[in-house]
């Protein structure tokens, strides 16, 4: 029988788990990310609760479960370059350049895992693609440049969308965009990283992954870059 998308979530992150407690140690610092899949890492580290230094967080969400399992998180500001980041992703192709961002922590995700050695992706086969941008790209915006903000992503031959009724944890708000060519995400994540009001958004290309965890026929690999 064929595994649910839960499943397979479960045992990528089960195999990235395995990956990485043989590299932890009692000066590692963890950077954990947000969403479905990096719900069952959260699960696997409070299950063994390895010995190390520090976990930073990229989102509210991620923190309260590690706070509430009694694991302690700790500020960027206040530790050291994480060893590993370990995050999902919406979408990625085959240099590990992804796209980010639908669950809106964004952000706080592309701080970490900029200031972090080695990003380990974890996600199902579902997100693997060619060319990126059938995800919409989410863009976190200060408040009073959303419209400013939209209008230029039209210019830019992209299809807007107000993300309404969400806050993120910066007290931002987000615009979703379709129809982006993402031929080169590099040149665009910069491009959209220029307009004023933009505080980041959802292309991971300059901070791309080191390493992929994912399923191939029902089996979850390590891929390495
Ligand atoms: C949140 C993200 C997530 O990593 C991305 O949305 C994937 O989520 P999931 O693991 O639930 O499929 O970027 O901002």
């Amino acid at each position: 029988m064929e595994n649910s998308i839960s499943e397979t979530k479960q045992a990528v992150a089960r195999k990235a788990y395995e990956y990485l407690a043989t590299k932890l140690h009692k000066d590692c610092i963890l950077g954990i990310g947000t969403g479905s899949t990096t719900n069952f890492f959260i699960q696997e580290l409070i299950n063994k609760k390895p010995e190390i230094k520090a976990i930073v967080s990229s989102s509210i969400a991620s923190t309260q479960l590690l706070e509430e399992a009694g694991l302690e998180v700790s500020e960027l500001n206040d530790v050291g370059s994480p060893d590993f980041y370990i995050d999902g992703a919406d979408e990625i192709n085959d240099r590990f350049e992804m796209i980010k961002g639908g669950g809106g922590a964004l952000t706080r995700e592309k701080i970490i895992a900029s200031a972090s050695r080695k990003f380990i992706c974890i996600c199902d086969s579902s997100k693997k693609v060619k060319v990126l941008g059938k995800f919409p790209v989410a863009i976190e915006v200060v408040p009073m440049a959303r419209s400013y903000v939209a209008r230029q992503m039209v210019v830019k031959g992209g299809a807007p969308e107000y993300r309404v009724g969400f806050v993120s944890d910066n007290g931002n708000q987000i615009i979703d965009v379709r129809n982006l060519k993402l031929n080169v995400p590099y040149d665009f994540e910069n491009e959209i990283n220029n307009i004023p009001g933009v505080v980041a958004n959802g292309i991971f290309a300059a901070r791309k992954a080191d390493c992929l965890v994912i399923d191939k026929n029902g089996v979850p690999e390590v891929l390495e870059q």
